[in-house]
């Protein structure tokens, strides 16, 4: 199929537009009424007892969001870790073990590294690629795509919703298999899920509010993003992809670390993003908000319409989100940290599809 930009003004724009489609035919291939159908021999989790995921760059993220998932609902332990780092680490890998790899190319030399480190090794290696064809898909046992179609854009968007949501369906799979999910709760959970790509529309149509919030932030030399439990890895995201794109130095700390050193930069000349629905955690998130704005800094808060009552007061600037099921706001607040990148970036007139310095598959060391 020929692949063009169909109207959009970069790759990127295109592929982060074309989500609500592009989950819904993912979730299509892996949902069948109430029950999820995995490929191949799919995965016995009753007999796994821990997991290992490895990963680069975006992918590294998605594995981080899933050891919340993996741990909470499925109480599995997993470790996560670098391709880079793992790989010459030359970790122990205990009986019992199954390693997940998961890459966009399934080409990226670290990571098809750290798979081979596993071979003979952990009992089970499992990938989660976007090409099926990858040689990191060809090496695993049993390789599930992410079904995300081609990606363009260097900075990857709907790659990593799609590995979100394989991951979020593996633990749904581990935390029934593991007697900690009834399959009625299975079923509901499922439902809320398939409304997730009409969710992915509202937070797309929020698209003025979030390109007039990147404008500012556009302007601005250093950015700090926070976020506590899996809006910790979100935000690990949304300070990649800026960084990436703009060229604007940008970091992510979970909320609780603010105190413990990057509090000491706040200044009113450093945005710091907060990304913090309406959660469990969100009155802790709102007072860390609080010590910042205490101390002249600009918060910009993405949280939903309850958050944004409850806490939107003062706040430099606030993009309301749809509310979600807390377990699939990793998903939904994927939009707004890629759309602030994206908007940061046009505004600053940079490459947005080939950021400088960077490749979309990294085959060499
Ligand atoms: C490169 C790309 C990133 C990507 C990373 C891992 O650095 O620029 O966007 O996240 O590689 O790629 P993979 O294909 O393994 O997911």
């Amino acid at each position: 199929a020929r692949i063009d930009k169909a109207g959009f003004k970069h790759f990127m724009a295109k592929e982060i537009a074309e989500q609500p489609t592009v989950l819904a035919d993912a979730l299509g291939a892996y949902l069948e009424g109430d029950t999820i159908r995995l490929p191949g021999q799919g995965v016995d989790f009753s007999r796994i007892e821990r997991l290992t995921l490895v990963a680069c760059g975006t992918a590294f993220y998605a594995c981080l969001t899933a050891k919340y998932w993996f741990e909470q609902l499925a109480r599995l332990p997993v470790e996560v870790d670098i391709a880079s780092e793992f790989r010459y680490r030359e970790p122990p890998v205990l009986p019992g073990t199954t390693a997940v790899f998961v890459s966009q190319s399934g080409e990226t030399a670290d990571t098809l590294a750290a798979l081979r480190f596993c071979k003979g090794r952990a009992d089970r290696i499992l990938s989660v690629v976007n090409v099926e064809t990858s040689s990191i898909a060809r090496e695993s046992d049993l390789a599930l795509p992410i079904h995300a179609g081609v990606e363009i854009g260097v900075a990857s968007t709907k790659a990593f919703t799609c590995q979100l949501n394989v991951l979020l369906l593996l633990a749904i799979e581990a935390a029934v298999a593991r007697g900690h999910m009834s399959v009625q709760d299975r079923a509901t959970l499922l439902t809320q899920i398939r409304g997730l790509p009409g969710l992915f529309n509202a937070a797309l149509d929020r698209d003025a509010s979030i390109e007039a919030a990147a404008q500012k932030i556009s302007e601005a030399r250093d950015v700090l993003f926070l976020g506590r439990g899996t809006m910790y890895p979100l935000a690990l995201e949304g300070a990649l992809k800026l960084k990436e794109i703009s060229y604007i130095h940008a970091e992510a700390y979970a909320s609780g670390e603010l105190k413990h050193g990057p509090i000491a930069l706040i200044d009113k000349t450093v945005p710091v993003i907060v990304m913090a629905p309406h959660d469990a955690l969100f009155d802790k998130t709102v007072s860390n908000m609080q010590e910042v704005m205490a101390r002249g800094g600009k918060v910009c808060l993405i949280t939903d319409a309850t958050g944004a009552a409850e806490a939107g007061e003062g706040v430099w600037q606030v993009i309301t989100l749809p509310e979600v099921d807390s377990r699939l706001a990793p998903l939904l607040y994927a939009l707004p940290a890629q759309l602030l990148a994206y908007h940061a970036a046009v505004a600053k007139g940079t490459d947005v599809d080939q950021p400088r310095n960077l490749a979309k598959s990294v085959t060499v060391e």
